[in-house]
């Protein structure tokens, strides 16, 4: 603590997260001070730097939004998955331990196989289809292992003006084609990151010492098809869009048919209530088609 404020470090913040954070960082600027890193000034593998660094600031908080994304990629390349997704989690875990730090740290509904019709909670069986869910699976549990005091968000389907994403791909392809077939046998629940920013603030604020695994996401749960006619309709474009299956859209890494998550702990327990994805897609396209290449 300095001054009264608290001490909030943000990894890898130059990804989606990390600069929904940066955006909001300002309006939380009475009650914190945030240390943004990125992979560059701190390597969260790197297990000396990671100490190092929590040495000198010893924040109050540690939010990772440092992660291996590459879902496709991570079929070919899991050592570097696994080493950014479990142990460099394992490594800032073992840090927020050692210096007392709670760690908010996020993962992903591709934890989960997407074999069912219900909505998975918490604590539901895992079991990931691809590299990238499996790492991040792990990181899951290296996270808790090391260091109970620890809040993991699992998310999914996540988008925003920064970065790439689904969104932007869209938006992008809309410019270029007339045409674009779809996947529409997934289900899933998009999610603005600028809403998880949000939303890790209000754990942060309302710190209940309640750790472990909190779903989050928008809501309800949709197709990829359903989510690329709404950002279609929302940009005005007149592309026309072709529903597919998985079988006719062959991916490297397996996705889960239907990942959809559970919200209800996190508004029990944090009385957050996630928003429709629809209503905040429209409040933030505006700013997503500014800032698309
Ligand atoms: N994107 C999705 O659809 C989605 C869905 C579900 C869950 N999630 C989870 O949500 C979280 C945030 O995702 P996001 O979309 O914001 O990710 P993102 O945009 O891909 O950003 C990830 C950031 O992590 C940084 N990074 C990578 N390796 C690092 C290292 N060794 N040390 C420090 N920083 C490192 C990257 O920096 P460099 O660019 O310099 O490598 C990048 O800026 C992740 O945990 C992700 O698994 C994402």
């Amino acid at each position: 603590m300095l001054n009264g404020k608290k001490k909030i470090l943000v990894t890898g913040s130059n990804g989606q997260l990390g600069n929904c954070l940066r955006k909001i960082a300002d309006d939380f600027s009475v009650n914190y001070i945030f240390e943004f890193t990125d992979s560059a000034s701190l390597d969260i593998t790197d297990a000396s730097q990671v100490e190092e660094h929590f040495r000198d600031l010893k924040p109050d908080y540690c939010i990772n939004a440092a992660a291996y994304t590459a879902v496709d990629t991570a079929e070919t390349d899991a050592e570097r998955a696994f080493s950014i997704n479990r142990d460099g989690v394992a490594n800032l875990a073992e840090a927020c331990k050692t210096f007392k730090t709670t760690l908010i740290h996020v993962s992903t509904d591709y934890v989960f196989d997407g074999d069912t019709n219900i909505s998975y909670d918490e604590d539901n069986f895992t079991n990931p289809m691809g590299v990238y869910g499996l790492s991040k699976r792990q990181g899951e549990d290296a996270a808790l292992e090391a260091n109970p005091k620890t809040v993991i968000l699992r998310t999914s389907w996540l988008y925003s003006e920064f970065n790439k994403n689904f969104v932007k791909t869209m938006l992008n392809l809309f410019k270029s084609k007339d045409e674009l077939n779809i996947v529409a046998d997934q289900f899933g629940q998009p999610t603005n990151a600028n809403d998880l920013a949000e939303a890790i603030m209000v754990i942060i604020e309302n710190d209940h010492k309640t750790y472990g695994i909190f779903h989050f996401s928008n809501y309800p749960e949709t197709t990829w098809f359903d989510f690329a006619a709404k950002i279609a309709e929302l940009s005005g474009s007149k592309v026309k869009l072709n529903p597919v299956t998985s079988d006719q859209f062959p991916t490297a890494a397996k996705r889960p048919m239907r990942s959809t998550m559970s919200l209800d702990k996190i508004e029990r327990m944090y009385h957050i209530q996630p928003k429709y994805w629809e209503n905040s897609l429209e409040d933030s396209i505006k700013t997503i088609i500014q800032h698309h290449d």
